[in-house]
C-alpha cells in the first residue's frame, strides 16, 4: 500500500480543463439502452426459471399449515422452494441471522413463505396462488408509539453523551418538543434482481443488482452451506440504489440460488414494482423527543434528544443508521452539553434500511427544527441564529472529534449569502408577504456538515485489480460498483490520470468477487475514496515497474519521463505507451498490480461514545425560497441556491448530477412523499399512483448549483471530497422556509410542523397559526396520522 495519492502524477491546468468535461461513462448507454442491467441479461440463460413469492397476508401470524403441492400442478411450474430444500442456513439476515428465508412466524405484512418456479412468470405466479396457507392471526405493533408502549425493540438504547447538562435548566430560553419524521421509499428505477446458475465447474455464479457483491456472496454461501470461493457474484451495474441494495439485495439472491441449486437450471428473481414496494424496507421513519436550551442571543447551551426509529421486522442495518443519527444530532454546530440516546423500534412491517444519509439526516432536521423555532421565538432570523452556532476550527464534536476545516464552512456560508442575494430578496418578501393576505414567501438557510466513512471502522478498506496488456491497454477492476452515482467514470479518470492514457484505452470492468475479495458495499458515500484510491495504489505500482523500461527506450534518467496521452517522453524522445508496455513484458516485468488503500487515522469506542470515526467533513449550505397558498396549504419552489464543497473534483459534471439529484430526493423525502401503512399493515402506497416523486414540476424554477471552487481535501485520493449523500440533506432548506412562510400568515407566530410537510400538513399549519389554540388540537391529530 502507498500513502494516499494527493494529486494526479502530472496536473496542473491541462487535467483541470480536461476533468471540467468529463461525462458519465455509461451516459450514452443509458439513453440508447445500450447499457445493460442485470436483468436485461436473462435471454442469455436458456432454461430460465422465473420465480415468484407466497405472500403472508397478516402482519403478524403463526403459519399453521402450508400445502405447496397444488402450485405443481400448474402448467409451467417446475419446483417449489420450502425450508426443506435449504442445504444450509435458510436465513438472509446479514447480521443477526434474523431474516428467516422460510418462515413459521410472520412478522410482516405479505412476507414471502415459499417460493414457487416456473417457465414463465406468469406459470410462477398462478402456482403461487394457488398454494394453500392457513395462520392464527396475532396483534401487530405498527407504530413507534405502539413500539414505545409495548416495550418492543429492537436494540437497547445507544448514547453519546457529553458535556454538563445542568446548562439546559439553566439556559434563558427553552425549545421543547416531539417531531415525527416519515420515511421515504427508494423507488430506485431498476427494482431487486437476481439471476443464478450452475457453472461448467461446480460453482454457483449470480448476476445481482447488489451495492455489496461481497455480502451477497456470503449469503448465498451461507444457504446453499459451501465455502464463499464456490460462488461469484456479478454486478454489471444498478439502475440506482440509494441504499436500498446495501443489504437488502441479499434476499432475492439467494433465492435465486437456491432454485438453481435445486432444479440445476437459471433461475431469475425480479420483484415487480409492487412486490419491491411491498416487501423491501425504506428509509426509517423517527420520533423525536428533544429539550434544547439556548441563550437570547440564540446559541445553543444545551441539548437533550430521545430518538426512536422504525426498524420495522428485523434488525437490518437500523444499528448503525441510529449510530449515524447520534453523531449527526449537531450538524454544523457546536452544541456544549449533548445527551442523546437512540432505540430501534421492532414493528411488524417492512425491515427499513440504508437510505441516501443513513441515519444522518433525520437527526439532522431535529436541530434545524430546533433552531428554526428558536429563531422564530427570538425574532432573529434563521441564517443569523445558524451562524452564531457554527463550529469554529478547533472544536471538538459531542462525540469527541477535532472538527478540521471548520472554517470551510463559514466561507461557504459567506459565499453562498451574496451570490444568493440572501439580504435583498428577505427584504424583497417582507414586502411581498405584506401586500398579499393569501399567499406567502419564505426564504431559509441551511448548512450540511456530514461525516465521511463507514462508522465501522473495518469497513473502510478498498481493493484493485488493474491489468495491463501488452497493446497498452487496460482492464481496471475495483470493489465498488456503480450504481448510477458515478463512481466508474471518476475511476476511470483516476486510472488513465496516473497511467498517462486516454480514456478509451481503460476498460471498467463489471464488479466481480472473483477480481476483489472481502469487499465492502458501496456505501457511505466513500466508493471513490476507497476504490479510487486503491486503483490509484496499482496504478502507481505499475508506472513504477514501468519507469526504468521507458528510460532505457529513451535513454534518459528515469526522472525526465513523462507518461501522457499515450506516449510516453523525455528530452524530445517519444515512445508510445504501448511499445513501453511490450519492451516491459519481454524483459519480464508484471503489468498487472493488485491495489489497496485503508483510511487512516479512524477509531470509535462504541461503550464510551467517543472517537474518531470520521475521516474528514463534508461541507454545502442551501438557500430556498417558496411561495405558500393559504387556501389550499400547497406551494412551490421558487429558487434554491446550493454550494457544495466537493474537494478538487475529480468529474464536476457527474458531482453536479449528484448535488441536484441528491437535493431534489431529500425535497420529495420532506415534502411530497408520504408512505402509508393501512389499518392490517400492509404498504398503502405501494405504487407511482399513491406515492408521488418529485419530477420536474418540483425543481426549483430558479436552480442554481456551485462547487465551492477547487480546495483539495488532504488525504484523499486526488485532492476530492465524497458527494454522493450530503447534497440530500440541502433540502432541509426547502421545509425550514415552508415553516418561515408559514410564519408570515401571523407575524410573530412560531410554528411547529412535522415531515414530511405535505400540502395537508401545511394547510392545518396555515389554519392553526391564524386560529390559534383550538385549531392547534386538530392540527396536531391531522399530523401524527399515518405516519
Ligand atoms: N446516485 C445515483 N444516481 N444512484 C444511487 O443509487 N446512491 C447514493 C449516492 N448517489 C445513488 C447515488 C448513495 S446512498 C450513496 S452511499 C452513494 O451514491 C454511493 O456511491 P459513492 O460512494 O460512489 O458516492
Ligand atoms: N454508512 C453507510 N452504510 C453503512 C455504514 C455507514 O456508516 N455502516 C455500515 N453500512
Ligand atoms: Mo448509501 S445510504 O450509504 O448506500
Amino acid at each position: 500500500m502507498t500513502a494516499p495519492y494527493e494529486g494526479p502524477p502530472k496536473g496542473g491546468p491541462h487535467v483541470r480543463s480536461e476533468r471540467e468535461t468529463v461525462a458519465h461513462e455509461s451516459a450514452r448507454g443509458h439513453v440508447t439502452g445500450d447499457a445493460l442491467y442485470t436483468d436485461d441479461l436473462l435471454s442469455r440463460y436458456p432454461e430460465l426459471l422465473h420465480a415468484w413469492p407466497v405472500l403472508a397476508p397478516h402482519a403478524h401470524a403463526t403459519l399453521e399449515t402450508l400445502d405447496l403441492a397444488p402450485a405443481l400442478a400448474e402448467p409451467g411450474v417446475i419446483a417449489t422452494l420450502s425450508a426443506s430444500d435449504v442445504p444450509g442456513e435458510g436465513d438472509s439476515g446479514a447480521n443477526r441471522h434474523d431474516e428467516p428465508l422460510f418462515p413459521t412466524e410472520i412478522l410482516f405484512f405479505n412476507q414471502p413463505v415459499a417460493w414457487v418456479l416456473a417457465t414463465s412468470l406468469d406459470a410462477a405466479r398462478n402456482g403461487a396462488a394457488r398454494v394453500t396457507a392457513t395462520y392464527s392471526p396475532l396483534p401487530a405493533v405498527l407504530t413507534i408509539e405502539q413500539a414505545i408502549e409495548a416495550d418492543s425493540y429492537l436494540t437497547g438504547p445507544l448514547r453519546i453523551s457529553d458535556g454538563n447538562m445542568t446548562a439546559l435548566a439553566d439556559s434563558a430560553v427553552r425549545v421543547d418538543g416531539e417531531l415525527s419524521i416519515g420515511g421515504q421509499e427508494h423507488f430506485y428505477l431498476e427494482t431487486q434482481s437476481a439471476i443464478a446458475w450452475l457453472d461448467e465447474t461446480g460453482g454457483v455464479a449470480l448476476h445481482s443488482s447488489t451495492q455489496h457483491p461481497a455480502e451477497t456472496q456470503e449469503i448465498v454461501a451461507r444457504v446453499l452451506g459451501v465455502p464463499k470461493h464456490r460462488v461469484t457474484v456479478e454486478c454489471v451495474r444498478m439502475g440506482g440504489a440509494f441504499g436500498g441494495k446495501e443489504v437488502q439485495a441479499n434476499a432475492w439472491a439467494a433465492v435465486a440460488a437456491l432454485g438453481a441449486w435445486k432444479t440445476r437450471r437459471p433461475v431469475r428473481v425480479r420483484l415487480t414494482r409492487a412486490l419491491d414496494m411491498a416487501l423491501t424496507g425504506k428509509r426509517h421513519p423517527y420520533l423525536a423527543r428533544y429539550s434544547a436550551g439556548l441563550a437570547t442571543d440564540g446559541r445553543l447551551q444545551a441539548l437533550r434528544l430521545e430518538l426512536f426509529s422504525d426498524g420495522g421486522w428485523s434488525l437490518d442495518l437500523s444499528e448503525p443508521i441510529m449510530w449515524r443519527s447520534l453523531f449527526h444530532c449537531d450538524n454544523a454546530y457546536r452544541i456544549p452539553a449533548v445527551d442523546v440516546t437512540g432505540r430501534v423500534c421492532r414493528t411488524h412491517k417492512t425491515s427499513q434500511t440504508a437510505f441516501r444519509g443513513f441515519g444522518g439526516p433525520q437527526a439532522m432536521l431535529v436541530i434545524e427544527d430546533v433552531l428554526s423555532r428558536a429563531a422564530q421565538r427570538l425574532s432573529i432570523p434563521g441564517d443569523v441564529v445558524r451562524e452564531r452556532n457554527f463550529y469554529r476550527d478547533g472544536d471538538t464534536t459531542h462525540y469527541g472529534q477535532r472538527v478540521d476545516e471548520a472554517a470551510r464552512m463559514t466561507t461557504i456560508w459567506t459565499q453562498l449569502k451574496a451570490t444568493s442575494e440572501l439580504d435583498r430578496r428577505r427584504a424583497a418578501i417582507d414586502r411581498f408577504n405584506a401586500e398579499h393576505p393569501h399567499r406567502k414567501r419564505g426564504l431559509a438557510m441551511t448548512p450540511v456538515k456530514f461525516g465521511i466513512s463507514f462508522t465501522a471502522t473495518f469497513f473502510n478498506q478498498g481493493g484493485a485489480l488493474v491489468l495491463v496488456y501488452r497493446d497498452g491497454s487496460v482492464q481496471v477492476n475495483h470493489g465498488g460498483t456503480e450504481m448510477g452515482q458515478g463512481l466508474f467514470t471518476k475511476v476511470q479518470q483516476i486510472a488513465l490520470e496516473s497511467l498517462g492514457v486516454t480514456r478509451e484505452r481503460i476498460r471498467m470492468m463489471p464488479t466481480r468477487t472473483d477480481k476483489v475479495p472481502n469487499t465492502s458495499a458501496t456505501a457511505a458515500s466513500a466508493g471513490t475514496d476507497l476504490n479510487g484510491a486503491a486503483v490509484a495504489d496499482a496504478c502507481a505500482q505499475i508506472r513504477s515497474r514501468l519507469l526504468p523500461v521507458a528510460a532505457s527506450l529513451l535513454g534518459c534518467d528515469e526522472a525526465a519521463v513523462v507518461f501522457a496521452d499515450n506516449v510516453v517522453s523525455a528530452n524530445g524522445r517519444t515512445a508510445s505507451f504501448a511499445a513501453v508496455c511490450e519492451a516491459a513484458y519481454r524483459q519480464r516485468i508484471p503489468l498487472f498490480a493488485h491495489g489497496y488503500y485503508r483510511t487512516p487515522d479512524i477509531h470509535f469506542d462504541l461503550a464510551a461514545g467517543r472517537g474518531r470515526p470520521f475521516h474528514y467533513f463534508v461541507y454545502g449550505a442551501a438557500v430556498s425560497e417558496v411561495e405558500v397558498d393559504g387556501f389550499t396549504g400547497d406551494y412551490r419552489l421558487v429558487r434554491s441556491d446550493l454550494l457544495e464543497d466537493a474537494g478538487q473534483s475529480i468529474a464536476p459534471i457527474v458531482d453536479r448530477g449528484q448535488i441536484e439529484g441528491g437535493f431534489i430526493q431529500g425535497v420529495g423525502w420532506l415534502t411530497i412523499e408520504e408512505l402509508l401503512w393501512d389499518a392490517r399493515g400492509k404498504v398503502a402506497t405501494a405504487g407511482a399512483s399513491t406515492y408521488k416523486l418529485p419530477s420536474w414540476s418540483e425543481l426549483p424554477e430558479i436552480f442554481n448549483v456551485a462547487l465551492l471552487e477547487r480546495p483539495p481535501q488532504p488525504n484523499v485520493v486526488f485532492g476530492s471530497k465524497a458527494v454522493g449523500e450530503p447534497p440530500l440533506m440541502l433540502a432541509i432548506s426547502v421545509r425550514e422556509a415552508i415553516r418561515e412562510a408559514i410564519a408570515a400568515f401571523r407575524p410573530g407566530a412560531e410554528v411547529t410542523l412535522d415531515s414530511p410537510a405535505t400540502p395537508e400538513r401545511v394547510f392545518f399549519a396555515i389554519r392553526h397559526v391564524r386560529a390559534g389554540a383550538e385549531e392547534a388540537e386538530i392540527a396536531g391529530t391531522i399530523s401524527r396520522r399515518d405516519r
